[in-house]
């Protein structure tokens, strides 16, 4: 035999994967879940090989491994007994053969919520890992720190623990009941006695202008576990961005007011989900946050003096980690909080989410995807170019500055029609107390319709209305001595159990006017720039945390779409609150979003001249 050859006889072994018998010389000391990989054969994984998916197992014919504290953590006694092992965990130190079973179900979660559904494979950031107890006697002569990391492969080995875990992980290696550490990425985040690996959970928030909204979800199943929402306090600075950054321009205590108002409301938000569903603060392991560019500089309490001085430079528009503690959350202070990338201008995470949620960059159909909200940020494009713009709607669709307006809660009347008469719905049947985003659309649509409210967007006097319009909806509709004074009464006081009259105020069309006005206009430009006409258009989605459907035939009636079929049209409710969702579940999908914020271009709205000429027009109604 020639050197080389004697040479290759002792560095490699030979791997034989069944079925199929195939044959690979591996190098020896090599982990077989890699050689399998590099090979060709696929073996089930879902965390890629860091051990704790419990999914890469093979069963070996023969002359089976000893089993590793992983393998018992993942595999029944009775697997390991049949020579199951985690293939992760299984260094090829001799010739074998081994078992592939065909790739099972992976973990999945299916993420539903108002229209928008993604299935994605569980794969978060955090993770609880099980170490079972082994007597310090037959423990080998390292240090505790190296024995928590020896559990891990080597390229996956936490990296670094915090010093007080650090103190706590002597007491808890050497507890008979065994320990529980939680990673996030290569970094140590917890350390707890026990098997606590059932309980994780984590926080996907939406921030909002007006809304804030946060979800608690089981990062062991995916499954949504509760959700709690309520009006932006910083609403009372401004109910407007502008207003808002103008407060903290400049102005060290005007910006901490603003950050420290933010995570106050968070900490009574996620207070309120832990009390009602008796899950541990300490239980919760991450939390994933997205918001327009002014809510995430507040948030993280960085300068948002130039956010509102053009060129309007963001500190930063990478995704960004930091811990609860460093932010002031009433939660684990190591806990990481992942702050979603933004785009540029004030097209902040939120839409980046959107574009998550609705798959934007994926395919060749021509999408708009808009966010209805105090800013009207929209995104427009397919796998070969995005665009995105924010325009300035103000906060009428999401019921601010509306006479009887309210946010999408019980009593708030989400669909009108009108027939003969009025006939409303309300979000659970409540008694009606105001009306939200999707009941406005659809009072001015059928405002629109029955022909009391013109395309400039005033109320026809009684004396000009077509004789048509039924007795009832003339009798609701009141008549003011100046034309701006005129409203419609949409709800008698007494009707439906409502305490007072709600009523649709002339006032309220023009705030309509203005809000759909800004969107419309902001779509035209979008499609301006890429050479399209409404028409171009595949696919139009209405996202917004509106609590309900908009009607899309009504959202084109009113002029807040591109005037296309209304079958090309479709609401998908909190498409931010999802993609929020998909990054906290998903490490992939963290990195698509990357990838989205940093190849979607900006369209700067504000100062453009075609922006301004393009509103004037879209703030009329089309004739039908
Ligand atoms: S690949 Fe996940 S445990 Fe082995």
């Amino acid at each position: 035999m020639s050197d080389a050859a004697a040479e290759t006889a002792t560095t490699t072994v030979e791997v034989v994967f069944q079925p199929g018998g195939r044959r690979f010389d591996v190098a020896q000391g090599a982990v077989l879940f890699e050689a399998a990989t590099e090979a060709g054969v696929e073996v089930d994984t879902v965390c890629g090989g860091n051990g704790s998916c419990g999914k890469c197992k093979v069963r070996f014919a023969d002359r089976s491994p000893a089993p590793t504290p992983l393998d018992f953590l993942h595999l029944s006694a009775g697997e390991i007994r049949r020579g199951f092992r985690l293939s992760c965990q299984v260094v090829a130190r001799h010739d074998m053969v081994v078992d592939v079973p065909a790739s099972g179900d992976r973990a999945r979660a299916r993420i539903l919520h108002h229209g928008t559904s993604r299935e994605v494979e569980l794969q978060p950031n955090v993770r609880k890992l099980f170490v079972p107890y082994v007597n310090p006697r037959q423990a080998e002569q390292v240090s505790d720190w190296d024995r928590v990391r020896g559990l891990w492969p080597r390229q996956f080995r936490p990296k670094g623990i915090p010093l007080h875990l650090l103190r706590r992980l002597p007491a808890a290696l050497r507890d008979p009941a065994g320990m529980t550490l939680a990673t996030a990425g290569r970094q140590v985040i917890g350390v707890e006695v026990g098997d606590t690996t059932l309980r994780q959970y984590g926080l996907a928030v939406d921030i909002g202008s007006t809304t804030l909204v946060a979800f608690l979800i089981d990062l062991g199943t995916g499954a949504e576990v509760a959700v709690a929402s309520a009006v932006n306090r910083q609403t009372a600075y401004g109910d407007d961005i502008i207003g808002r950054l103008s407060r903290a321009q400049r102005n060290p205590a005007g910006l901490d007011r603003l950050h420290g108002m933010v995570v106050a409301q968070l900490n009574e938000l996620i207070a309120g989900l832990l009390e009602r569903t008796g899950i541990a603060a300490t239980d919760v392991l991450e939390m994933t946050v997205v918001g327009n560019m002014a809510m995430h500089h507040f948030l993280l309490r960085l300068d948002s003096t130039y956010l509102g001085l053009a060129p309007y430079a963001p500190v930063i528009r990478e995704s960004f980690s930091v811990t609860a503690g460093e932010l002031g959350l009433a939660l684990t202070s190591d806990m990481p909080v992942f702050a979603l990338p933004n785009i540029a201008g004030f097209v902040g995470s939120d839409t980046v989410a959107v574009m998550l949620a609705a798959e934007l960059a994926e395919g060749n159909a021509m999408r708009l995807a808009i966010d209805v909200g105090t800013n009207g940020e929209m995104a427009l494009g397919n796998r070969k170019r995005l665009i995105a713009c924010s325009a300035p709607a103000g906060p009428a669709l999401e019921g601010a500055r509306i006479k009887m307006g309210m946010r999408a809660a019980p009593g708030a009347i989400d669909h009108v029609q009108f027939d003969q008469d009025v006939a409303i719905s309300t979000i659970d049947g409540a008694a009606p107390k105001g009306i939200c985003g999707s009941g406005l659309i659809d009072v001015v649509a059928a405002l629109l319709d029955a022909g009391l409210l013109n395309p400039a967007g005033a109320f026809i006097r009684h004396a000009d209305l077509d004789p048509a319009v039924p007795g009832a909806l003339r009798d609701r509709l009141i008549e003011g001595k100046k034309r701006r004074d005129s409203y419609f009464r949409l709800v008698r006081a007494g009707e439906h159990g409502a305490p007072e009259d709600i009523v649709f105020t002339q006032q309220d069309v023009r705030e309509m006017q203005l809000a759909k006005g800004a969107i419309r206009a902001g779509a035209m430009i979008l499609l301006q720039e890429m050479g399209l006409r409404d028409d171009d258009l595949d696919e139009v989605l209405l996202a917004g945390a509106f609590g309900n459907f908009i009607d899309a035939g009504n959202a084109r009636r009113v002029g807040l779409t591109p005037q296309v079929p209304v079958d090309r049209i479709r609401s998908i409710g909190n498409a931010a609150g999802v993609g929020a969702k998909l990054a906290l579940l998903n490490v992939v999908e963290r990195r698509r979003a990357d990838r989205l914020a940093e190849r979607t271009e900006h369209v700067q709205l504000s100062g453009l001249a075609a922006f301004q000429k393009a509103f004037t027009t879209a703030m009329r109604f089309p004739k039908d």
